[in-house]
């Protein structure tokens, strides 16, 4: 399986070789260009005074806000940035702010400067956001270009006329957070996923315009490969050309190739070609081998490429069944998913694609074979599953065939149509309206909106968490059930196949072992955490073993802000999570781990540091796939159980301090062993980074987790110590973290406390190849160093050149600085320790 990146080898039906090492939804083919616009912005929060919405002169911005866009426009009171960002993570918390994270919303600006070459008139220029939260308006040279109301999907504009050909070219963004909140969770804002600038033939196929279905016989030996490729003339003369598709296998073998006939498109107009591949034996994907293939998609005029394409594509056929729940391929596959909001510690929702890759393999490793959000994902997470063999629900964030939140449905349907993962169209969460006759229509419309635009048909589905008998649910072609089992039973004669959508909600604090609501902290041993949701183990058991449920979503794979459950301020992050916001693995991992995955598991916890716990017997839990388990304590031992399924064994143990050791039989031999040590004194720190080198690339990112080991580096599970973070060499700090639900730490100092013995530091590349150098230093610790290697890239994604080449990724508004929407430049820079004061420690009464 590769590792962190999508390694795309396009090889051209002309033979031209390229082999690119960065991530592309949607390859080009040249000479369409896509190139990346997510370096050199400039950044201002807050309003600009001269920010007027005054269309009086047609489309254009009016007043002194055309200086903005002029070649004398002073931005050095503006900060220089690459995308993604989020800046809301970057203002310290505030128990008064208005928004589901107690990060205050805001206004922000931002400003980038490119340059257009004359030779590229004639051609069209297409500026793409994968998502801006929340409530954008674009400004090209200003002109008022797009307003975009919505914070998760996918939008384009066309701005050929709005550029200056042989000259410099300004675009401007606004983002408001102030008000259209779409969720309850932490939603961030700002320019958070990639932003991308195409340069295409004026006659091009539009972004997102081929559709495939890579259809399967009833044998699963034949297949059909149905292309419908868009076709746009945006230039001023007829366009006579040939469309042509090519698929590939994973090696770049050409497996088939179709022609059209000649088209003529008249200007202005857009039409549709139909081709077809057929292909024998085709490998089919699947989660457990995730085969993928490439189809080129060219427009040829003359004999010559003018424009073009590539997909990933992937042959399978997945049934949703009333008896047998969900198939891939003929064969039952129970869906083992996992829900999960998109923030990350050290970055907010500004998680650049090296993370995401972090996030996914991190739930693959656990057993995780699907996937679902509350609303439409960045376009590489469809990416990333389709090459990790993880089924996604794709689904939309409005319950609506309205207007703007129809258009989110169908950039939604446009984006993620062609990958092999999603599994079906999810229409909403646990919406309040599904009784009316109007959600009836709601959902049959959103069907047909779906599906004109999907030629797969993939079914329709919701989150439900209500009465089946409801009338909207009733029109589903699958029904996903939100936590309620008793909706999950035969019983209920409901007539379409079923899956859970949501299940769990177990609440744990990573290395906390005893709720305290105190301490504002929740007990690691897998209990019923809320009042709607089941404990693992009585999740795991009803899902694995009813076989005509589809399986379900457990919430969530990783912790997220916003949402604190179940203790409210001062926590500030849930604790939902499999892995923390850190991506720490929680003890409750283990128990899925060993349920879903083919690995074998050996977990044994608590920690064995308990000498002033004042407690006198500790609570002991194992986790295993293995046969039986005995526990030992210094050597003797406290007897052998048998391991069940899907559940764990305890043990309760006098406590004193030693070693503690888990052996784990099969056939009546130990075949492995795990041994928990009592530690002592904090003494060193050990950086472990998540992958052995960065690829000198601007995007590539590491996560170093940090932990605080005793004298004998034995790990300290209970250690607060403060660690700075100091980085040589080429790369650069995005944030840091520690995974505590209630630390008011920003992520966006060099300076952190570890919760439970350990933190996580994010850095990303410069685009210089070199050693980068970590050192961590704690007042009574020894300091350490960690080198690790950033290598040349063998190609870079191409880009939109940019003046700016220093820029500042962790940045930090104390409130201090802040005055309503702005920010008190005057007020200078603080020290890194004055700022770090400002922000609490997480110990409560540092925030009370
Ligand atoms: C569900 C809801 C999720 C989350 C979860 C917490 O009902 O769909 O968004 O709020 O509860 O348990």
């Amino acid at each position: 399986m590769k590792k962190g990146k999508l390694n795309i080898l396009i090889l051209l039906c002309n033979g031209v070789l390229f082999f690119t090492s960065f991530s592309f939804a949607e390859a080009p083919i040249a000479p369409r260009e896509k190139l990346l616009l997510d370096f050199g912005w400039s950044f201002l929060l807050g309003d600009i005074n001269e920010y007027n919405t005054d269309f009086t002169k047609g489309g254009m911005v009016g007043g002194k806000m055309k200086d903005y866009f002029g070649p004398d426009f002073n931005d050095s009171t503006w900060r220089p940035i690459n995308l993604p960002h989020d800046f809301v993570v970057e203002q310290q918390l505030d128990k008064n702010a208005q928004s589901n994270s107690a990060l205050p919303d805001g206004i922000a600006w931002y400003r980038r400067v490119f340059d257009v070459s004359k030779e590229d008139e004639g051609k069209s220029f297409i500026l793409t956001f994968d998502g801006v939260c929340r409530f954008s308006e674009v400004f090209v040279n200003g002109f008022h270009v797009q307003t975009h109301r919505f914070g998760y999907d996918v939008f384009s504009v066309d701005i050929t006329e709005a550029l200056a050909y042989g000259g410099e070219n300004v675009i401007m963004v606004r983002v408001n957070t102030l008000e259209g909140a779409e969720g309850w969770w932490y939603e961030g804002g700002g320019i958070y996923r990639h932003v991308w600038l195409e340069k295409v033939n004026a006659v091009h196929i539009p972004t997102y315009g081929v559709a495939i279905n890579p259809e399967l016989d009833t044998s699963m030996t034949k297949a059909n490969v149905q292309v419908a490729v868009e076709v746009k003339n945006d230039g001023f003369v007829a366009g006579p050309v040939d469309a042509v598709i090519c698929l590939k296998d994973k090696n770049g073998l050409k497996i088939g190739e179709s022609t059209s006939a000649k088209i003529s498109i008249q200007p202005g107009q857009t039409t549709t070609v139909n081709l077809n591949i057929e292909v024998n034996n085709p490998e089919l994907w699947s989660p457990s081998c995730p085969e993928l293939y490439s189809l080129e998609t060219t427009l040829k005029q003359n004999g010559e490429v003018i424009d073009g394409l590539v997909n990933q594509i992937g042959f399978r056929v997945f049934k949703f069944d009333t008896e047998q729940g969900f198939l891939v391929n003929g064969k039952k596959e129970i869906l083992k998913g996992v829900c999960m909001h998109q923030d990350h510690a050290g970055v907010g929702i500004a998680v650049p694609d090296a993370l995401l890759w972090y996030r996914l393999e991190k739930l693959k490793e656990l057993g995780v074979n699907a996937f679902r959000s509350h609303h439409p994902n960045a376009p590489e997470v469809a990416q990333i599953c389709n090459e990790l063999g993880i089924l996604l629900l794709a689904e939309t964030r409005h319950f609506s065939s309205f207007s703007e939140s129809k258009e989110m449905l169908e950039s939604m349907v446009r984006v993620e149509r062609n990958n092999p993962c999603v599994i079906a169209w999810c229409l909403g969460n646990e919406e309040v309206i599904l009784n009316t006759p109007q959600s009836v229509n709601v959902v049959n419309k959103m069907r047909q909106i779906a599906h004109t635009l999907d030629p797969q048909k993939r079914p329709v589905t919701l989150a439900s968490n209500r009465s089946l008998n409801e009338k909207a649910i009733r029109e589903l072609d699958v029904i996903g059930v939100n936590y309620h089992t008793n909706n999950l039973v035969r019983k209920n004669s409901y007539n379409q196949p079923i899956f859970s959508s949501e299940s769990g909600s177990v609440v744990c604090t990573r290395g906390e072992y005893e709720t305290n609501e105190e301490k504002r902290v929740v007990s690691s041993y897998d209990r019923k955490g809320v009042p709607w949701g089941q404990s693992g183990e009585e999740l795991l058991d009803f899902t694995m073993n009813k076989p005509e449920i589809g399986g379900t979503f457990y919430w969530t794979g990783f912790d997220y802000r916003g949402e604190p459950t179940p203790y409210n301020w001062p926590n500030v992050v849930s604790n939902f999570g499999l892995y923390d916001l850190c991506g720490f693995r929680k003890d409750l991992s283990y128990l899925f781990e060993a349920s879903w995955s083919d690995h074998e598991v050996l977990h044994v916890f608590p920690h064995w540091n308990w000498e002033d716990s004042g407690k006198d017997s500790i609570d002991v839990w194992v986790y295993s796939t293995y046969d039986e388990v005995e526990l030992l304590l210094n050597g003797e031992s406290l007897g052998k159980q048998q391991m069940p399924k899907y559940k764990h064994v305890e043990w309760m143990v006098k406590y004193q301090p030693g070693e503690l050791v888990a052996k784990a039989y099969r056939n009546g031999k130990v075949v492995k062993e795990q041994v928990v040590i009592t530690a002592g004194d904090p003494q060193n720190i050990k950086i472990e980074p998540h992958k052995k080198s960065l690829i000198a690339n601007e995007q590539d990112v590491i996560s170093f987790e940090v932990s605080i080991m005793d004298k004998d580096m034995v790990f300290c599970p209970n250690a607060d110590n403060l660690l700075k973070f100091t980085l040589s060499g080429p790369a650069r700090m995005l944030g840091v973290g520690n995974g505590s639900p209630i630390s008011h730490e920003t992520d966006k100092l060099p300076m952190r406390r570890t919760f439970h013995g350990k933190a996580v530091v994010i850095i990303q590349a410069t685009k210089e190849p070199g050693d980068v150098v970590l050192t961590v230093t704690s007042p009574d610790l020894k300091e350490v160093s960690y080198t690790i290697k950033s290598i040349a890239p063998n190609e870079i994604s191409p880009r939109v050149p940019s003046k700016i080449t220093e820029v500042e990724l962790m940045k930090f508004y104390p409130k201090s600085e802040r005055s309503g929407d702005s920010v008190n430049v005057s007020k200078g820079p603080q020290s890194l320790e004055e700022m770090y004061k400002e922000t609490a420690g997480y110990s409560l009464d540092s925030i009370k």
